[in-house]
């Protein structure tokens, strides 16, 4: 309701400037809309006449008169009361009629409000992209419900997503680990903690080079560095024992990440890992398109790179403004550039060539636009990656890499307890525990199983909730005892609140239709909530602007916060006069609450 509102004003706005001949200002900022409880000002205000003052050679007060009067008279705006200056600022006032209107739209549309239904476009999202042979560590906590969340709020403005688990399960790394799983050959413990050995394994390679480093042993250094590539080489050119080897680990990973996944209610439609493109070709293809084009250059020890040049770089994800020198011979001379590796000189691929191999798959998928949420210390990497790409004439695809900022625990990211670092698992447990507390104390009376499967609700929403309410490029810190708390900015906060409004309408018999009802008295506080509710579409708007969630987390608990209120200040099922009207609205705030729980994964919970 509130985003027609919006729009309609800003057509009949530009139609007005059109007739004055003044279209070129329409505008950066054209409307704002205000809190419910800033009254002097309208819910929607625009402060066009000051953008027009020095153009007009006017007074912004004299101009917003004149604007006002031509709204006016282009008759009646549904849902609009007034229209009214205040200085330079033309404020609309809100009726009655927005109330019932937006109650109305909310329960016709149920878990359809805010979401658009025509497809604006087709994407690849690739998000959580866990390495196998290691346990997940909490920044792939945060990339796995950020990016699943985003992933939501994107299908509800109409994109059309295949979500992707890039898992990075490739690179020279498996050849130190099945070099060292050879030397180790101990079969058993792989069998009862594959990921704990593996782990084991990648560290005792790391343990040998520091040592023979600490030695000045260079021979032996390069000996064993030698080695772990050559492993690797015989890996990439698919040695049969090597790979199967390599399945086991592979195989014993992605179970594990299964386990993990299945805990945060997290899917994707895809498991295309780096391996897929090396073993499907991907890499030899791309490496062939970058030698032919010319694009690619040798090095003098016999790798071969494409060079990129710092204004490659200008707003390369775009692909209307990228622009990208493809002349190779301009290398020769000019050596101020990064070289972007595609074949090292053993002949083996790079993270940039899997990833460029990538590229070229999915442009042949036909995706409008390619998502990568990955941590902000790739960036630069990103960068230089999307430039090699149009290099390559990958030239109309929209790349955006949506990175964030990292996550760390209140006492650090090592477990003084066991010695090492403390993995996404461990959080998680952690995060189980305290909520196990928090419902015990909260109700002490539930049987065991009811305690549990609320703990278990409570968990998720705090996970869910703690994992997007910081600005994505913020640095943040997973404070488990904190957020899992019923009181604050928390994620069970906001459970509270939607299982109070739920169990309201559980009591009442019937919801009545908000129209048949529209004549029993609200006071401020429902027509604040109500306009809280109005709000939900622009808020998953802002969502997709920012490509991030945190606005919605932010909205969750404003209205957390106003239904809290108008429960404590206004009598609902035993109101005098409100009754039915009032049910009504709850009914509307219990179906945002749902609506936007599901775009966030947060269990909407029947007790608590
Ligand atoms: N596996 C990498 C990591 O855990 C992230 C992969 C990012 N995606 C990509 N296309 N390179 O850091």
């Amino acid at each position: 309701m509130l985003q027609v509102l919006r729009d309609r004003i800003i057509e009949d706005m530009t139609a007005i400037l059109e007739e004055w001949g003044c279209e070129a200002v329409a505008v950066a900022n054209p409307v704002e809309i205000n809190e419910y409880t800033d009254e002097e000002k309208g819910l929607v205000a625009t402060p066009v006449a000051f953008q027009l003052a020095s153009e007009l050679g006017r007074p912004p007060a004299d101009i917003a008169a004149d604007l006002a009067a031509a709204f006016r008279d282009r008759g009646p705006i549904g849902g609009i009361d007034t229209i009214e200056t205040v200085g330079g600022y033309i404020n609309f006032h809100v009726d009655e009629a927005f109330t019932t209107r937006t109650l109305e739209v909310i329960l016709e549309e149920d878990a359809e409000y805010g979401v658009v239904e025509d497809t604006v476009e087709s994407a690849l999202f690739e998000f959580s992209s866990p390495n196998i042979a290691k346990p997940m560590h909490i920044g792939h906590l945060r990339n796995t419900v950020l990016g699943d969340v985003l992933g939501n709020v994107l299908e509800a403005r109409g994109y059309d997503l295949v979500r992707d688990n890039h898992i990075g399960d490739w690179g020279v790394q498996f050849g130190h680990i099945l070099y060292e799983f050879e030397q180790a050959e101990d079969t058993d413990r792989f069998e009862s903690e594959p990921i704990d050995y593996l782990l084991e394994l990648y560290q005792r390679y790391g343990r040998h080079e520091a040592e023979l480093e600490e030695k000045d042993r260079t021979d032996d250094l390069e000996q064993l560095r030698d080695t772990g590539r050559e492993y690797f080489a015989r890996l990439e050119a698919g040695e049969e024992e090597l790979r199967a080897l390599w399945e086991q680990f592979s195989e014993a990973s992605r179970d594990r990440f299964e386990t993990t996944y299945d805990g945060l209610g997290v899917d994707f439609d895809t498991w295309h890992g780096e391996s897929f493109y090396v073993t499907e070709s991907w890499t030899s293809r791309v490496r062939e398109r970058a030698t032919e084009s010319g694009i690619a250059v040798e090095t003098d020890d016999g790798a071969s790179v494409i060079p990129v040049f710092d204004d490659d770089l200008t707003a390369v994800e775009d692909p209307e403004r990228a622009d990208v020198r493809t002349d190779a011979d301009v290398a020769e001379d000019d050596t101020d550039h990064e070289a972007f590796v595609i074949t090292k000189r053993d002949g083996t691929t790079t993270y940039g060539t899997r990833d460029l191999a990538t590229i070229a798959y999915r442009v042949e998928q036909g995706y409008d636009e390619l998502f990568y949420v990955v941590g902000s210390e790739q960036r630069e990497y990103f960068q230089q990656l999307f430039a090699a790409a149009r290099k390559l004439g990958y030239t109309d695809v929209r790349f955006t890499h949506v990175d964030y900022g990292l996550i760390d625990l209140p006492e650090g990211s090592m477990s003084t307890r066991a010695g090492r670092l403390i993995t996404a698992e461990d959080v998680l447990d952690q995060v189980r525990e305290n909520a196990r507390s928090v419902v015990e104390e909260n109700d002490p009376a539930l049987d065991a199983p009811t305690t549990s499967e609320i703990a278990d609700g409570v968990a998720l929403g705090t996970v869910r909730f703690e994992n997007i309410a910081k600005r994505r490029t913020k640095n943040t810190t997973f404070d488990t005892e904190r957020a899992t708390s019923l009181e604050g900015d928390t994620g069970p906060y906001v459970q509270y609140a939607a299982t109070r409004g739920l169990n309201i309408l559980l009591e009442a018999d019937e919801v009545p239709e908000p129209g048949v009802v529209a004549d029993q008295p609200f006071n401020e506080f429902d027509h604040q909530l109500a306009v809280q509710l109005a709000r939900y579409p622009l808020v998953l708007e802002r969502c997709e602007e920012r490509y991030d969630p945190a606005p919605l987390a932010q909205y969750l608990l404003d209205l957390a916060r106003v239904f809290n209120k108008l429960y404590h200040e206004n009598r609902v099922l035993d109101a005098d006069q409100s009754r039915e009207r009032r049910l009504a609205l709850v009914a509307a705030t219990v179906e945002v609450f749902e609506t936007a729980f599901e775009v966030t994964g947060i269990p909407m919970l029947r007790r608590m």
